[in-house]
């Protein structure tokens, strides 16, 4: 509230209405930004990173330099220097962001959720919204108020190290889940002390470097960046995302830092994006010393202030460079003046001129809450895909003794995956987690054991170390089990990163392993722990199930046995389609037509291995009677597409229901089918339930030669089925006029 005995120095009492809480943040921000020294102001701009600054330095920057925001500064460390900033002479709130990125997880004891990646395989929104409502509930308790989450890259190239961060491959459903976990993390207001910042990230086409190696040049045309990569930022925008960050890459060899079209003309003007853009970490100074289009950090500021970032990670001489700038007129202020506009206007709205807004606010008692575990346990469950099962191997039963084998059995860290306290960015591999957690093998044996069933595990390999070893071990361990059950994958020094593989094929001994328990003839079910699609025919082939679980999380063991046992039926459908071999990457379902051969010489097929939407249930389904409400509108209709769904098996199960379009003839080329809608339906074994998906046909626009979003009339493909694979579609025509 506005407080009459604050003094401000050398400003009259009526003129500091910025704290007046009652006035719109507007109102205030523009208030305080006439009051701001050219100094604070620049400072506004600086986000300091904690961890790369000592304690006298981290001070100094609040007190001296009035730096905005911070980094990767938790608990006390960060309430100290709030203490600091609200002393100065105008008191503004810092702002600490973390890579709160699944989960509040670079905090050892909050909730660990499954990776974007695999959470997407949920298709399930409200879930998916419910999981950053608890991370931001998490981090508001820890007194923090932005994540660096969600990233809405389109995974395509799966060799690439950020694989287990994207939503996947397709742009509409990676679109969809971002809005749903940026409503979460956002809440119904900014201001309430449960919410948090969202950071869309990283604009744009970051996924897409060339040769899948991370922070290259993305060679991308306009139109297409339009066409795939744009949707899903522009509906970030649609629900009010307050951040955005800059990609590390370049686009056609304009660094994203540098590049005014995207950031200024695209974001901020045509798609009136009204929040501020952080740069990612030193991209600023990037432009110097690695991407070389500035001599020296005057001019990379310059670039960067004049494309459109507003603040300014880890690069600590773009203050004082920046204030050189505009003193000797280098750089007009009211460029300045825009961006810290943009920064208080978020910080006035967010409430962090007020208590609510502080560590205590919010009892840490709810980190890793029982409610949040119920639906952290609720969206594992949902993630998981099965992805094999001959003859039924799966439910386990009538069983009286299981091994469980392999690396990634027992290994928190590998189920965990990139972005907590374990790996990035202070990897930590001996931490030991203060909370409760189920490991695969945990998970199995606890579940296992309340039905008198015997558990018997071994590690068999190890995934990096070449030394340990010890296959017949392994092999020794599985003597009298009826059933093996395998853990495999990747790990923590395979994803993230700096960690591009030039392969995908399963790492170390582990495919050695495989082949002798194999060789043992008894059922091998195999669940895949990894941060990525791995190129694994021998283990579709070989394997009697196949369970994927990416990275799953806290409770990945105890959603994993769930499934085992039969008390969870899986439902989880791939995001992102599985090669049959490295260098078919990258093998997307939503690709342009081509022509000669789709297929490689040396390789028997041109599908992927399991295709995009793809994943098994205990029970089946058969899809009959697709119907459209009508067969010809005009492109400002909307239409309705129904189908019946059938559950033939036994038992009740939760069907992802999915409907593609495909453009017929079009002006330019457009992709052989596209995710346009899906519904997630609960059908009881033996019921038929009739699903209907309502379309706008404005969304079939394609980006024309000329760059423009237009729907061209002529006949539209309507499929709806199971997966993306065209011999699972129903098929039926629309013309537009
Ligand atoms: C680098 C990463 O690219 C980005 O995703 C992350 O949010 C920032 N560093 C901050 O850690």
């Amino acid at each position: 509230m506005f407080d009459k005995k604050t003094i401000i120095k050398g400003v009259s009492f009526m003129n500091y209405t910025y704290k007046n809480a009652l006035l719109p943040p507007m109102e205030r921000t523009l208030n305080l930004l006439s009051l701001m020294t050219l100094e604070e102001k620049v400072g506004q701009m600086m986000q300091i990173s904690y961890n790369m600054v000592n304690v006298t330095e981290a001070e100094q920057w609040v007190k001296n330099k009035f730096a905005g925001s911070f980094l990767h500064a938790l608990g006390d460390n960060a309430d100290r220097l709030q203490e600091l900033a609200l002393s100065t002479r105008l008191g503004i709130p810092l702002m600490f962001g973390i890579d709160a990125i699944h989960g509040h997880a670079l905090l050892n004891g909050a909730t660990v959720f499954p990776s974007q990646l695999a959470m997407s395989c949920s298709f399930n929104p409200s879930l998916v919204e419910s999981a950053g409502r608890v991370t931001a509930r998490e981090v508001s308790a820890d007194g923090l108020h932005w994540t660096f989450s969600p990233l809405l890259c389109i995974g395509r190239d799966t060799r690439w190290g950020r694989i287990n961060e994207t939503f996947g491959e397709d742009p509409y459903l990676i679109g969809l889940l971002a809005s749903a976990i940026i409503k979460g993390y956002q809440g119904k207001n900014l201001s309430d002390p449960g919410s948090i910042l969202a950071c869309a990230k990283h604009y744009i086409a970051y996924g897409e470097s060339t040769g899948a190696k991370d922070a290259y040049d993305t060679e991308v045309t306009l139109r297409k960046v339009r066409e795939v990569f744009l949707p899903p930022f522009k509906k970030a925008v649609e629900v009010g995302c307050a951040t955005f960050m800059t990609g590390y890459q370049s686009i056609d060899g304009t660094p994203m830092t540098a590049n005014k079209k995207m950031l200024k003309d695209i974001l901020k003007d045509e798609l009136g994006f009204d929040g501020f853009v952080v740069t990612d970490w030193n991209n600023t100074g990037s432009l110097v010393d690695k991407q070389k289009v500035s001599p020296d950090i005057s001019d990379a500021s310059k670039k960067a202030i004049e494309s459109g970032n507003d603040m300014i990670m880890n690069t600590n001489d773009f203050y004082g460079a920046t204030l050189k700038l505009v003193q000797e007129g280098k750089v007009s202020e009211t460029l300045i003046d825009d961006a810290v506009k943009r920064i208080l206007n978020i910080k006035f709205k967010m409430g962090l001129f007020d208590a609510k807004k502080r560590r205590g606010y919010i009892s840490t008692d709810v980190i890793a809450s029982k409610e949040h575990q119920e639906i952290n346990l609720e969206l594992t469950r949902e993630s998981i895909v099965l992805l094999e099962n001959k003859n039924n191997t799966l439910p386990l039963n009538n069983i009286k003794k299981i091994a469980v084998i392999g690396p990634n059995a027992d290994s928190i860290q590998a189920q965990f995956g990139d972005w907590t306290f374990f790996s990035h960015p202070d990897p930590n591999p001996e931490a030991v987690p203060n909370f409760e957690y189920y490991t695969m093998l945990r998970g199995i044996r606890e579940l296992a054991e309340s039905k008198n069933i015997e558990v018997t595990y071994h590690k068999g390999c190890d995934i990096m170390d070449k030394e340990d070893i010890d296959i017949e071990g392994a092999v020794k361990a599985c003597e009298d089990a009826d059933v093996i059950i395998a853990v495999v994958g990747d790990c923590l020094a395979m994803n993230g990163e700096f960690k591009d593989r030039a392969t995908l094929d399963m790492p170390g001994s582990q495919q050695e392993l495989l082949e002798q328990l194999k060789k043992l003839n008894k059922p091998l079910a195999v669940v895949l722990v990894n941060g990525k699609p791995l190129s694994i025919p021998w283990i579709a082939q070989n394997a009697d199930a196949v369970v994927e679980t990416f990275n799953s999380g806290t409770l990945g063991g105890k959603a994993l046995a769930d499934i085992l046992f039969g008390e969870f039926n899986p439902c989880g459908k791939l995001s992102i389609s599985f090669p049959y071999h490295s260098g078919q990457t990258p093998v997307y379902y939503n690709h342009l037509p081509g022509w000669h051969s789709p297929k490689y010489a040396d390789l028997s097929t041109a599908e992927p291995l399991y295709s995009f939407g793809y994943g098994l249930s205990y029970t089946s389904y058969k899809y009959s009677n697709l119907t459209l409400s009508k067969t010809s509108c005009s492109s400002k209709d909307t239409i309705t597409v129904s189908v019946d769904v059938t559950n033939i098996g036994k038992c009740d199960g939760t069907e992802i229901v999915q409907l593609y379009v495909n453009d017929v003839i079009s002006s330019v080329m457009t992709p052989v089918k596209e995710l346009k809608g899906f519904e997630k339906v609960q059908i009881n074994a033996g019921e038929t339930k009739n699903v209907s998906i309502t379309l706008s046909v404005s969304d079939f626009s394609i980006v024309d030669a000329d760059e423009k979003y237009v729907v061209e009339p002529g006949d539209f493909e309507i499929m709806v089925g199971p997966d993306s694979r065209d011999a699972s579609l129903l098929k039926e025509v629309l013309t537009v006029f």
